[in-house]
């Protein structure tokens, strides 16, 4: 059954069954009796095992991994050195809960990351940290923070944008119709705008703001540095800049959701980096563990005022999470941010062939190893359809692929992806799209 569980999986996509095999199905019958159905499984993976970018199913066939697990297993899976890192924290203490009580893995990585934050540094301290255990999570905390700092309640975020989906965070998502329908009232005092051109703050510097929002109201702008599930688009040049210099103006507090394109994904450790705009609050998950379920918030020192009691969570900064998010980040700024700009680039290009060869294929987007190419009619319009077949047919080559967008596909493999990883990711969709 699980042929290789104890050795080495091959670095290259190796299929031994039909998909899904014998074993897959047992299973995934099992689980659709029992769990709930709003999950989202595009493909009938089972995954038994993961090693680097490769993930090996219950039949023993192995697969390309480009999902990172939802952009989420940075230094690949199961990296020996996270694995051990978790391995000693667990048998040391596995809880204490750091909003009662304090431990040293909690603290190194509270002082790296303020370390690391892209904010001025003020009595040289750059950044104070709230722990949590998802992205729903830290936003849901952050909106609270900029509540409580500004004495101000509305919030402004932006069309496609996704943030997760607990109350507080699904107000701000504005992602898919399905992921609100049915579900009630949302937080007062949230607007949104189109994400990442000049027309669209043109909108509400010069239609909103002397409308309907006054912008002394706002407490924040909220936004990601790179559209994630919305299609991994970049914004134009100069957008990020006029939200903090809005944000100046009016004494809005700027938040930045890295959930998705923070921890070195787009070859920097924050892709607002990118632009060199230095916001005042950042929220963080997926990546910041290698797996392990951690997030974070980090804001400029004087931000973070909330009194004791004011905001706490039993499990966030979790001590064998912070241990392999200590690792995660000592790796991620020896090579693997590296890795991800070079082989971001080759896939970029690689990626650029293909649109020149199928019209059916835009020209790829995104930074480092957060990219996207659009699937295409002939007449040029997006073509969801098209998007889905592609993803399940790569899934039927050993190639693991997901959607993003209307019709996008995004590549957002671990970090440790080699230069003939992404060789081969190409060949197999070439195959495919030809297909
Ligand atoms: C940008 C962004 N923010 C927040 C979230 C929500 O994170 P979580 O699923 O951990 O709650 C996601 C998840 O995809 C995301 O991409």
């Amino acid at each position: 059954m699980h042929s290789t569980l104890n050795s080495s999986l091959p670095t290259l996509p190796r299929l031994r069954t039909s998909l899904p095999g014998k074993r897959a199905q047992e299973l995934i019958a099992r689980d659709v009796a029992v769990t709930s159905p709003s999950y989202t499984r595009g493909y009938p993976l089972v995954v038994a095992k993961g090693e680097g970018c490769m993930v090996e199913d219950v039949d023993g066939n192995v697969f390309l991994d480009m999902t990172a697990g939802i952009a989420v297993t940075a230094t690949g899976h199961a990296h020996p050195q996270v694995v051990e890192a978790i391995q000693q924290q667990a048998a040391n203490l596995l809880h204490m809960s750091g909003t009662d009580f304090y431990y040293e893995p909690m603290v190194v990585l509270a002082e790296s990351l303020a370390n690391r934050a892209p904010f001025p540094a003020n009595d040289g301290v750059r950044a104070r940290v709230f722990f949590t255990n998802s992205g729903a999570e830290s936003n849901e905390g952050a909106i609270k923070l900029a509540r409580y700092y500004t004495k101000r309640d509305r919030v402004l975020a932006f069309l496609g944008g996704f943030h997760g989906r607990t109350y507080g965070a699904m107000s701000l998502t504005a992602s898919k119709k399905v992921q609100r329908e049915g579900f009630g009232s949302l937080l007062p005092g949230v607007n949104h705008i189109p994400y990442g051109t000049h027309a669209s703050l043109d909108y509400l510097e010069k239609q909103l703001f002397l409308t309907v929002l006054p912008p002394q109201e706002i407490a924040a702008i909220v936004v990601e540095a790179i559209q994630g599930e919305g299609g991994y688009l970049v914004p134009e040049d100069g957008f990020l800049a006029r939200i903090r210099e809005i944000c100046d103006r009016h004494g809005i507090l700027m938040i930045v959701d890295e959930v998705q394109s923070g921890m070195g994904r787009t070859g920097k450790l924050f892709a607002i980096e990118h632009w060199e705009v230095m916001p005042d609050i950042i929220t963080l998950a997926k990546g910041i563990a290698s797996g392990l379920p951690l997030g974070a918030i980090l804001s400029r020192p004087e931000i973070m005022t909330w009194q004791p009691g004011s905001h706490a969570t039993t499990f966030g900064g979790n001590p064998v999470a912070c241990a392999a998010a200590n690792v995660t980040l000592s790796l991620l700024e020896a090579e693997l941010m590296d890795n991800a700009h070079q082989r971001g680039e080759e896939l970029q290009a690689g990626l650029n062939k293909l649109a020149q060869k199928f019209k059916q294929v835009s020209p790829a987007r995104g930074k480092g190893l957060m990219v996207a190419i659009d699937l295409l009619d002939t007449e040029g319009n997006l073509n969801p359809e098209l998007r889905n077949q592609i993803v399940d047919r790569a899934f039927h080559h050993g190639l693991l692929l997901l959607g993003c967008g209307k019709a996008a596909i995004r590549f957002c493999p671990p970090l440790v992806i080699s230069q003939e990883q992404i060789q081969v990711a190409l060949e197999i969709l070439d195959k495919v799209i030809r297909e």
